[in-house]
């Protein structure tokens, strides 16, 4: 790869050649030089200031400057960690670059319909909200905010276990079915008492989250939190019995003694669940072919393919490229979507073109909700919908069902 420092050689090489030449006793080397800086040295994007109001934001890139200046920083940390060195979660976002856009031309694009029917419910877009634990230690509104957004949009929401308000009044903020995510803990009475009340509160969709067996190593949110200078106890007890003091779906329940991850879960888990509950049974987690097909040997009824946002394991691949194998191995049978760095409206276009059903998102409505609440988290839904309808257009595609493998190249084959 070319450096700045090599052009700048190469580029005084290039007027000491040309310095000798009788050309230049016509012009002079200064015009050269000029010329030559204006061609060579790409033109400075000038910065943007932080964003004071949703309108204002180009991307969702926006966001997450003015989250980052709006939260403190050890709850900032815990948004926008990864684990270990942090490679997955930037592998997620270097994956995209991978495959490439194949666009076709001369098709009417005047309208294009980007809804999508998942278990018989048809959402306006896509993009659904990913689930994401404690929102309100990003915004005091938190997930109530968040679901207000995806419910007026038309966007699905996974509800997380770990949320700080309950099922029944996320589901009445959204205004339609929100999906409920499930950390099973180590205790399945636990379990069980979590999947009835999501049941009962008339979530159609469990979602099992099965890529956090054994905790994690967040090395990048401890380092924002030393940098915090507030003492967390003061609001809110560690361990266990504190963290579910603040969340609603553990009202009631005795945790004594209970583990919120259990390294012992397994697929007899699955067939537990399914024994237990009519809800549709949703993996998220899986990364491979192996594990689709036995998601399918175990009645699973789809997955989400995602690596947590770089937050579980570091495997150092992007959930992108994990994508085509599982998206193989199901051949059709069940939906699949996937998550973990998706960013712009290409990225979600890649994804559908891959074989996603349906793709979610998790730290950028995060930082429109800790940047604005629900406005910010409505801005970054309208940005993605906007770009990945627009690149809809420029592809010549008028309908998911329309995106389909000959759309993308696989960079990484050619
Ligand atoms: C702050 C935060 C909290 C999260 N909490 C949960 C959770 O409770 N359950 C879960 O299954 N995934 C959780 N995730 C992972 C998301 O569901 C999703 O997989 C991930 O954020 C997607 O990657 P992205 O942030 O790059 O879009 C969390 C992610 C973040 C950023």
């Amino acid at each position: 790869m070319q450096t700045s420092t090599d052009r700048t050689v190469y580029r005084r090489r290039f007027l000491k050649l040309l310095a000798g030449s009788p050309l230049l006793a016509l012009s002079g080397p200064a015009w050269l030089e000029d010329r030559l800086e204006a061609a060579e040295t790409p033109s400075e994007v000038p910065r943007s200031p932080l964003i004071t109001a949703p309108a204002e934001a180009m991307n969702v890139f926006d966001f997450e400057a003015a989250a980052r200046e709006k939260l403190p920083a050890a709850h900032f940390g815990y948004l926008t960690t990864g684990v270990d060195d942090d490679a997955t979660l930037r592998a997620n976002r270097e994956g995209f670059s991978k495959f490439q856009i194949r666009p076709r031309r001369l098709v009417d694009v005047a309208t294009v319909d980007t809804s999508v029917e998942l278990f018989g419910a048809t959402w306006k877009s896509p993009i659904v909200l990913a689930p994401a634990a404690s929102q309100k230690a990003f915004h005091l509104d938190g997930e109530i905010a968040a679901a207000r957004a995806a419910g007026a949009k038309g966007h699905l929401m996974i509800l997380s276990t770990g949320a700080t308000a309950s099922v029944e009044d996320v589901r009445a903020a959204h205004g339609g079915p929100i999906w409920f995510q499930l950390y099973p803990t180590d205790t399945w009475r636990i379990a069980q008492a979590l999947v009835k009340r999501a049941e009962a509160a008339g979530c159609p969709v469990l979602v099992l989250t099965v890529d956090l067996p054994a905790g994690r190593n967040t090395e990048t949110e401890r380092r924002f939190a030393r940098t915090d200078t507030r003492q967390c106890s003061s609001c809110h007890a560690l361990g266990l019995p504190g963290y579910v003091r603040r969340k609603p779906m553990f009202d009631g329940l005795d945790v004594t003694g209970v583990g919120l991850f259990s390294p012992r879960l397994t697929w007899d888990a699955v067939r537990r669940l399914k024994d237990t509950t009519r809800m549709k049974l949703v993996l998220k987690g899986i990364e491979t072919r192996e594990d689709a097909e036995l998601c399918l040997r175990h009645g699973v009824d789809g997955i989400i393919v995602s690596n947590h946002g770089g937050r579980a394991e570091e495997s150092g691949r992007s959930t992108i490229e994990c994508l085509p194998e599982v998206v193989d191995a199901v051949r059709s049978r069940i939906p699949v979507l996937v998550d973990s760095g998706f960013r712009r409206g290409t990225d979600v276009f890649k994804a559908l073109a891959l074989g996603a059903k349906a793709i979610c998102i998790g730290r950028p409505y995060l930082w429109g909700l800790a940047a604005f609440g629900q406005p910010g988290v409505e801005r970054v839904l309208e940005l993605l919908n906007r770009e990945f309808e627009l690149m809809m257009k420029h592809a010549g595609v008028t309908s998911l069902s329309k995106l389909d493998r000959s759309f993308v190249v696989d960079g990484r084959r050619t």
